[in-house]
């Protein structure tokens, strides 16, 4: 049987495109969920929370910070794309967010990462922008677009 942290795994292998150098390891993951502060949401192929013996569409991985929290990774397998399941992992995160004290949450993206419509329609603007702060595995430089989404 998978443990959540095998779920993740299993949804970052297929989530993202080598070509960002985007996807997390292992370490990294279970590294920040051993700081305490950090918070992950599995979801189901129905859009629901994750249940014993399903397997994961897709997850977020975020920071609590001071009336903060900080989205580090939204991902869904590609199979299960353009079903609302994105959008309901932000959902789910946006409650459990707010209700470990956040009034906003916070990201930050590539530039032209196609999520951009997704944050928009969900409620995120942008408040900033780091020139050149990425860079790919094959040397390109790319800006970091910075968003806030109020939780009320
Ligand atoms: C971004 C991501 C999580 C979206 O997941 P999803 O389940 O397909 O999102 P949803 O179905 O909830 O999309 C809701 C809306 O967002 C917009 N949207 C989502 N993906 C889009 C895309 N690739 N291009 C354009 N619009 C998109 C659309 O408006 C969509 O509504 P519609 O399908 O009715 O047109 C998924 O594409 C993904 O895992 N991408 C790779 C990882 C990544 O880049 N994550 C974000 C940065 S960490």
């Amino acid at each position: 049987m998978l443990d959540d942290l095998d779920q993740i795994m299993a949804v970052m292998a297929t989530a993202f495109d080598p070509a960002w150098g985007e996807a997390w390891n292992r370490r990294q993951v279970e590294d920040a969920l051993t700081l305490g502060n950090c918070h992950y949401f599995l979801v189901s192929p129905e859009g629901k929370p994750l249940t014993e013996g399903e397997i994961a569409a897709g997850f977020s991985l975020s920071r609590t910070g001071y009336e903060e929290e900080e989205l580090l990774l939204l991902a869904v397998d590609p199979q299960f794309r353009r079903k609302g399941l994105g959008r309901s992992i932000l959902d789910a995160l946006r409650f459990a967010a707010g209700a470990r004290g956040a009034k906003r949450l916070l990201l930050e993206m590539r530039r032209g990462n196609s999520a951009e419509s997704l944050y928009a329609t969900f409620g995120f603007y942008a408040i900033g922008e780091r020139k050149d702060y990425y860079r790919t595995p094959n040397g390109e430089r790319i800006d970091a677009l910075t968003f806030a989404c109020d939780i009320d």
